[in-house]
């Protein structure tokens, strides 16, 4: 795992851009894994603006979504579908036909959930995907207890996630109960993973994941097995880990490094 700390939130989002658009000019049809949530806004925006600024070109790209609440229609304001249209489909030259967002809305989920597997593995499987991480340090809707070699499925979402979440709604009455989310199976699949976090709150999550054994208690931990994982935090969520400096300095040596 690569721990990159940023000094701000804008410097985050950048980076991570940097990334992704690393692999869309190198790959132009490239699959990409996104999430949803307030982590992942600034990212969007860099790429929107990449994209008018730079040309960064989304035309020949798929993209595949981590989860969507169980019962909301796209057209929902709180839906996953809603969300990613609103915040970066519309402003990117992506085919709305290439972009896949799991259905919240199907009529037999188990058959969906293998179908939505399929549809990554045909697509040549996911290049990279883009993370956030939970206050109990879910990844996706794989909350505490779940399988690290799950699959596509239904998950129904702890009390912490329904009260985190519960800002985005009306009421936390008004808080899907179910998800349908990429199992942690699924996406330790993908070429490259990147998780971001920000903000004191993630501190305890992101210690975990980072330096916590892995435990389906934490899903995020289950980045300790993927080779290729890149972890972009800021001073904040970086707060409570025992070995920062070391990430620091390992970040400072870098050009040096011999090549890998
Ligand atoms: P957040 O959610 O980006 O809104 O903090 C992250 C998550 O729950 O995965």
């Amino acid at each position: 795992m690569e721990v990159i700390i940023c000094s701000s939130y804008e410097e985050l989002s950048r980076a991570v851009a940097g990334v992704v658009a690393d692999i869309v000019r190198a790959k132009p049809d490239a699959v990409l894994g996104l999430a949803t949530g307030s982590t992942p806004l600034g990212l969007y925006k860099e790429l929107i603006r990449m994209h008018k600024e730079d040309g960064l070109d989304f035309s020949k790209v798929t993209t595949f979504n981590l989860d969507e609440y169980v019962g909301l229609q796209p057209d929902h304001e709180q839906s996953y579908h809603y969300f990613m249209r609103e915040n970066l489909f519309k402003h990117i030259n992506v085919d709305p036909a290439n972009t896949n967002v799991p259905s919240g809305t199907a009529e037999n989920y188990d058959e969906y959930c293998q179908q939505y597997e399929q549809q990554i593995k045909d697509c040549g499987g996911i290049d990279v995907q883009v993370l956030g991480i939970g206050g109990d340090g879910h990844i996706a809707f794989n909350e505490p207890c779940s399988s690290l070699a799950s699959r596509t499925r239904i998950k129904t979402l702890t009390e912490q996630t329904i009260d985190d979440n519960a800002r985005f709604f009306d009421k936390k009455e008004d808080v899907p109960i179910f998800s349908i989310t990429m199992g942690v199976g699924t996406i330790l699949e993908a070429k490259k993973l990147l998780l971001l976090a920000n903000g004191a709150n993630k501190a305890d999550a992101v210690a975990a994941a980072i330096e916590g054994p892995v435990s389906a208690m934490c899903t995020a931990s289950a980045l300790q097995l993927h080779p290729h994982g890149m972890i972009f935090i800021d001073a904040e969520a970086a707060g409570k880990l025992k070995m920062r400096e070391y990430y620091e300095w390992i970040q400072t040596q870098k050009p040096t490094a011999p090549a890998s």
